[in-house]
Order: structure tokens, then C-alpha cells, then sequence
């Protein structure tokens, strides 16, 4: 049988946000944002253990009570880019975690993940050859924009999706794809570049990327909507 595992790369520093901390770690609903992202995925019940990974010069981890997490495992390995974060924690975690077994790679930044996300991916490709992602078919006309802000071009949205997290594939398989191709900015991207066709699950847009500072106040929103803090 196989396990499932989780990993929250958290070594980023935000720039976008422009703020005096890195974003995993502003304030949301009196928590760190990531702890929000990571009570989630620490009490998604089909989940055996969940690593988080950040920088090794993090000085902020430490300033904040985690104790309410108990399948959390922190590792200090934080990369270059994200790609090299994940690729960092596959390796440090290889004695723990099986090839065979699935791994679910989730943002920092999205806190707003719900059981009801994590559970629909897991059930829908707990059989599957190749795994997949959650992921939000474009709703919106698509426009390129030229350097002066005018509109160059009207793209298709027919058969495109915005790319979410959890990305939930084979430990083997994911290792070996981030190896081969460092350059990606998610893992189905290295999944792809070996020739394989992860699997779209429809999620929605409450699994958001907190990325500017307006954001927080959305997602404080939806926590709080959904009532279970
Ligand atoms: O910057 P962006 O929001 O795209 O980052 C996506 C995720 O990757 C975040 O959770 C961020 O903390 C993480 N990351 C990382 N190591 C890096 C860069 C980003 O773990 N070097």
C-alpha cells in the first residue's frame, strides 16, 4: 500500500509583497500564514507525515508556537528556487518515505486549502499511472500585453487551466523529474518534460496563491466563512 506524504516548500522570500517578512510568516487570523497552510495538510486524515521546508538562515520558524502540529517534520534545506527547495527535501527525506509512495506538494502561500480539496485529489488519483494537480479552468479572456499596457494580442481560453497545488505524484517519479529538469517552476512541469500528462482535478479559486497584500484580507475571508478556526 501506498502512504502519502506531504511537502510545503517555505523558503521563499516574497518580494512581490513588499513586506518587512517573508509572506509565510505575516499575520493571518492572529497565526502565521503558514501555519494555516499546514493545519490543513497536518489534519487531512489519509496524510501520514507533513515536512515543511525552509531556508537555513530562517530566523522566524522559531518565533512562533507550532505545537498544535504534530505529523510536522521541519527541514532546514530551503534552495535557490523552489525547485531546488523540493528537490532539497526528496533527498532528505529518501530513508523516510518510499519510492512507490505519493508525495503532495502544496505552496506556502496558499493557506486556504481545504480537506475537501486535499481529499478529492488524493481520491482521484490514488490509482493513477502518472498523478496530477488541482487545477481551475480559465473563466476569463486571456489578453498579452505589450510594453506601453495595450493590449498585443486576445489568447484562446478553450482547454486552458490555471496550475494550483497540492501537485501529488510518486516519490520516485518526482525525484527523478527534478533532477532531469532544475529549470521548472512546478513539479508537473518536470513531469511533463518526461513525456507524461499529469492529471487535471478541478479545484476552485478559494485554493489561492497569496501573493500581493491585499490578498490577506481575502483570505481571512474564506477561513473564516468556512468557520473551522
Ligand atoms: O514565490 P512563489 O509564491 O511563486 O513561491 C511558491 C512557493 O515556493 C512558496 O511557498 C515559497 O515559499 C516556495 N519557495 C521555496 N524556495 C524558494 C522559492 C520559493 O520554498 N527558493
Amino acid at each position: 500500500m501506498s502512504r502519502y506524504f506531504a511537502i510545503v516548500p517555505a523558503a521563499g522570500s516574497g518580494s512581490r509583497m513588499g513586506a518587512e517578512r517573508p509572506k509565510q510568516y505575516l499575520e493571518l487570523l492572529g497565526r502565521p500564514l503558514l501555519w494555516h497552510t499546514l493545519n490543513t495538510l497536518c489534519h487531512a486524515p489519509a496524510i501520514e507525515q507533513v515536512f515543511v521546508v525552509i531556508s537555513p538562515e530562517d530566523q522566524w520558524w522559531e518565533t512562533f508556537s507550532w505545537e498544535s502540529l504534530e505529523s510536522l517534520q521541519v527541514l532546514r534545506v530551503g534552495g535557490e528556487t523552489r525547485a531546488q527547495s523540493v528537490s532539497n527535501a526528496l533527498a532528505a527525506v529518501c530513508g523516510q518515505v518510499g519510492q512507490e509512495d505519493w508525495v503532495l506538494v502544496h505552496d506556502a502561500a496558499r493557506p486556504c486549502l481545504s480537506q475537501l480539496q486535499v481529499a478529492d485529489l488524493i481520491h482521484t488519483l490514488q490509482d493513477d499511472e502518472v498523478g496530477g494537480l488541482l487545477a481551475v479552468p480559465v473563466a476569463d479572456t486571456l489578453k498579452r500585453g505589450d510594453a506601453q499596457g495595450r493590449v498585443a494580442q486576445t489568447i484562446s481560453r478553450e482547454g486552458l487551466w490555471q496550475a494550483q497545488t497540492p501537485q501529488m505524484f510518486r516519490y520516485g517519479l518526482l525525484d527523478k523529474a527534478l533532477q532531469a529538469c532544475p529549470g521548472v517552476t512546478d513539479e508537473a512541469g518536470a513531469i511533463e518534460a518526461l513525456g507524461l500528462s499529469p492529471r487535471l482535478v478541478a479545484a476552485d479559486m478559494t485554493n489561492f496563491k497569496v501573493t500581493y497584500p491585499r490578498d490577506l484580507a481575502l483570505a481571512a475571508q474564506i477561513l473564516q466563512a468556512r468557520g473551522e478556526l
